[in-house]
């Protein structure tokens, strides 16, 4: 009989949670959640009343949590995701990244120390369409990558950017433009729509060529990402309209169910996509 592959899942919001049901429910043969780690440890514990019936699968450290994990998911925070990256590489594990905007300027670093421990990064999709394509056409050559993200003017209450331009969010009765530039730029500037960015940098052109688009919309509710790729294999465009996570309305429920797919890739023989 072959070992489970034993997931410790760092982070317990409303990604961690709802990976660590979806491995309990429907992986139950191939996986199992090994250890749960929150900074905030009534998280944890909460979550692992709810999956075994008690607190044991809940640990104080990242240390002990890579100890007891083949494979550690990071749903924690774009501030730690590098950090909690580098410490599973080093003892040779393997690691889903869901805080893909901490990583982005890493890329290289994580390739070489990941190959020297023998260590596998898995970065999912996330919330956006058109991965798959962007890899493929990046074999050969492209010319541009647009991002435009569109979301309720609402959505972006407290974002730093919008407030030191004094723009009053809630009289926005026109589309209006947010923010035009590089993805590098708009990682820094609008945090929450950091992995979105990010996934289709690190797929394509990278950061400083990648452009981005983000419009304060109010006519939408969805959080809406378009992608337009001008290459050499041809013209690739997606749009994606993204139904907010229940828990948290900051994530988008597909980057839950990108991460649950990309796990069962990882469990899987066959592969389907790029
Ligand atoms: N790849 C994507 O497309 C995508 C989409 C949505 C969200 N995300 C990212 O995934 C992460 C989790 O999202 P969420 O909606 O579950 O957020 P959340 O706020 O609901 O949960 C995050 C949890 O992580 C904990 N945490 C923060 N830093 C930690 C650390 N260093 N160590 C341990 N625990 C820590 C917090 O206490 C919290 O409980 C965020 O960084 C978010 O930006 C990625």
């Amino acid at each position: 009989v072959s070992k489970v592959l034993e997931i410790g899942i760092v982070g317990c919001g409303a990604i961690g949670n709802s990976l660590a049901e979806a491995v309990s429910k429907d992986f139950l043969r191939e996986a199992k959640v090994s250890a749960l780690y929150d900074l905030d440890y009534a998280r944890s514990a909460n979550l692992s009343r709810r999956l075994s019936g008690n607190t044991h699968l809940a640990v104080h450290n990242l240390e002990t949590l890579i100890n007891k994990s083949d494979l550690v998911i990071e749903c924690a925070s774009a501030k730690s995701s590098w950090e909690i990256a580098q410490k599973v590489i080093a003892c040779g594990r393997d690691i889903m990244i869901m805080s893909t905007g901490g990583v982005t300027s890493h890329l290289k670093e994580l390739s070489v120390q990941a190959a020297k421990r023998k260590s596998k990064v898995y970065i999912p999709s996330g919330a956006i369409a058109g991965i798959d394509a962007v890899k493929a056409a990046s074999i050969g050559k492209i010319k541009k990558v647009i991002l435009t993200t569109r979301k309720n003017p609402l959505a972006f209450e407290g974002v730093k950017y919008v407030k030191d331009r004094n723009l009053n969010l809630a009289k926005i009765r026109k589309d209006k433009i947010l923010f035009s530039g590089f993805a590098i730029q708009a990682v820094k500037y609008f945090p929450q729509n950091i992995n979105v960015a990010s996934v289709l940098s690190l797929a394509g052109i990278g950061p400083r060529k990648t452009l981005v688009q983000i419009i304060a919309c109010p006519k939408v509710k969805r959080n809406i990402h378009e992608i337009r790729v001008e290459s050499e294999a041809g013209t690739i465009i997606t749009r994606t309209e993204n139904v907010l996570h229940p828990k948290n309305p900051k994530t988008s429920f597909l980057a839950v169910l990108s991460a649950i797919a990309t796990l069962k890739q990882i469990l899987a023989s066959v592969e389907i996509g790029t």
